[in-house]
């Protein structure tokens, strides 16, 4: 079943594969939303279920702790665990300081805090994640409902003046009505282009009122491992400067991710 996984989705699974060798006994861990979190919240679950590992997961979604319980995590809220051993998570686009662009499955609320309150982020992504400049991915940010549309407004009018190529702003749908977060918010996606400053945009974006964060991760990560569709991995850590490859291999029992949803 394994030979059955797209190369996507095979680059998505080494990925999260070679990143739950991170976790160790006893830590608190930050579980991320998205594809590839969800391949890493299966990897996590056996490793729980098989070696008995003990860890505590705190979820980034509703839907990643729905999942964390049907895999056999045991989760608990980041107020219970206060501070975070380590926070695994995909990301939209990476660049090479590792700052990102993260929230196109609209978690990125509960993302950025989980991510800040935790020692160490480590980023799980596919190699075509990468990225010499962010920006092609519609930067999301979480907006409150009440005003939105002048919220809008405010964020494109602020856009005049920030080093950014395209300045379209579109509320996200889902089907007719706004996408609402899991903090019963909406989300705005700027579509730049090219950010030619993203600490600077972070930092403005959320001086207007409204905007509750956005889903620019600045000095965030400290590893991001990439997948490949031939089964590589690569492990960068942006604070000791390492960079090398790995390999991990499918078994035949790797099918149990084949039924995933995400
Ligand atoms: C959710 C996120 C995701 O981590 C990001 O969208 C990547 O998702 P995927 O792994 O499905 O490509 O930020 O808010």
């Amino acid at each position: 079943m394994a030979a059955e996984l797209s190369p996507i989705d095979k680059a998505k699974f080494v990925a999260a594969k070679r990143a739950v060798d991170f976790v160790e006994g006893g830590m608190k861990v930050g579980l991320g939303t998205g594809s590839t979190a969800a391949w890493m919240v299966r990897c996590l679950g056996e490793r729980v279920r098989e070696e008995g590992l003990k860890i505590l997961g705190v979820p980034t979604s509703s839907r990643t702790a729905e999942l964390a319980r049907k895999v056999g995590i045991p989760i608990t809220s980041l107020d219970d665990a206060k501070w975070l051993d380590l926070t695994i998570d995909g990301a939209d686009e990476f660049d090479s300081h590792l700052n990102l662009i993260k929230g196109g499955g609209a978690a990125l609320l509960q993302e950025k805090i989980v991510a800040t309150a935790s020692d160490q982020m480590i980023v799980i992504a596919d190699a075509a994640k990468e990225v010499a400049q962010l920006g092609a991915f519609p930067l999301p940010v979480e907006v409150i409902p009440f005003g939105w549309q002048t919220t809008k407004a405010l964020i494109e009018e602020t856009l005049v003046s920030l080093d950014v190529l395209g300045r379209d702003c579109t509320l996200r749908m889902n089907g007719q009505t706004p996408l609402v977060t899991d903090e019963a918010n909406y989300i705005v996606d700027l579509h730049l282009t090219r950010i030619g400053n993203p600490r600077q945009l972070a930092l403005v974006l959320n001086q207007i009122p409204g905007v509750v964060e956005n889903g620019l991760f600045i000095d965030i990560c400290d590893i991001v491992v990439i997948g490949h569709g031939d089964g590589r991995v690569t492990v960068r850590d942006i604070n000791s400067g390492d960079d090398h490859d790995d390999r991990v291999d499918l078994a035949p029992g790797d099918n149990i991710f084949a039924d995933m949803k995400e």
